[in-house]
């Protein structure tokens, strides 16, 4: 059972800049909720019930989305409405939320060992803070913990990007197992596509044993001076077996303006209220040849 769940949010945020100045980038709306809250809700309903969120100074507004807000939920009795009431409400109640505060922002690898005394000694998810995972079928963490369940080993998720792009990802060189599953044999983190042992990128979701803490703890500062968790996962799997699953559903890296952008549409489209007004507004707009 993995029960904990690790949510790294602690990052500046500049490539949303001037957006993020004054706001967490995991707060940016998707929609109609906070990136952070799809996060949670992925978590929740892939059986977690613990969540340890990282933030740092400026990430206020995390806290107070997930803390109850009684203002709010009485004005909202008061004028009757009952649906807003419940899922404002509902917010709050999801699952046990916990915040510890990164000081010094350095890095992925270096926000995950904050975690180390919260999770202890079983297995536990990360899911990056800014990047949703949009699946029509089971949660993508549900689909890591199901591969978690029969390997026993650590599980990253995995998509398939065009050779072209390899060179932004940590990429994994890895043995085909069956069923989209692959046995890391090593982690190369953004090769050029003639380096590249595949077209596998790593990302957004994982499963840990408790083990990577201790290479967290290790390893040397690397890429862009910070700690990196590629690194540290590298490091395991001398002592380790790891595994890298191809999920099915699609992954916005919020985080990116374009990404943003597309997950917005992305995810409006899907809506019943929005969707069909959405659809006809972008036919017209592209039919006008005005983009
Ligand atoms: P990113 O590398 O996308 O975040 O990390 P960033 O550093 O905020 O990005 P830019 O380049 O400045 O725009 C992925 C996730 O890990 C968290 C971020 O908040 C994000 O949710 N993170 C990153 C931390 O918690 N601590 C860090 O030191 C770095």
């Amino acid at each position: 059972m993995i029960r904990k769940a690790v949510i790294p949010a602690a990052g500046f945020g500049t490539r949303m800049l001037p957006a993020t100045k004054s706001q967490p980038k995991e707060m940016m709306p998707v929609v109609d909720k906070p990136v952070i809250q799809y996060v949670v809700e992925e978590a929740v309903a892939s059986g977690v019930t613990d969540i340890l969120m990282v933030i740092s100074k400026g990430k206020r507004a995390i806290e107070d989305h997930f803390d109850r807000s009684y203002e709010l939920e009485a004005q909202l009795e008061e004028k009757g409405k009952a649906d807003l009431l419940a899922s404002v409400k509902r917010i709050s109640s999801m699952a046990n939320i916990h915040f510890v505060w990164q000081k010094e922002l350095n890095g992925l690898g270096d926000a995950i060992s904050y975690a180390k005394y919260h999770v202890g000694n079983e297995p536990f998810a990360v899911l990056l803070g800014d990047t949703i995972m949009d699946s029509l079928g089971d949660p993508v963490l549900l689909q890591l913990i199901e591969q978690y369940e029969m390997t026993k080993a650590s599980v990253v998720a995995m998509e398939r990007v065009s050779m072209d792009k390899v060179h932004r990802y940590g990429i994994i060189d890895g043995e085909d197992v069956g069923n989209d599953l692959f046995k890391a044999r090593s982690f190369v983190e953004k090769p050029n596509a003639a380096d590249a042992p595949s077209n596998l990128a790593i990302g957004g979701r994982y499963i840990f044993t408790p083990e990577i803490f201790t290479y967290l703890e290790q390893i040397d500062r690397g890429v862009n001076n910070e700690i990196q968790l590629t690194d540290a996962m590298r490091m395991m799997l001398q002592d380790h077996d790891m595994y890298g699953y191809v999920y099915e559903g699609t992954r916005y890296d919020v985080g990116n303006t374009l990404d943003f952008i597309k997950t917005n549409i992305a995810l409006g489209l899907r809506r019943a209220d929005l969707g069909p007004a959405l659809e006809d507004w972008l036919k017209v707009l592209m039919a006008n040849n005005r983009i």
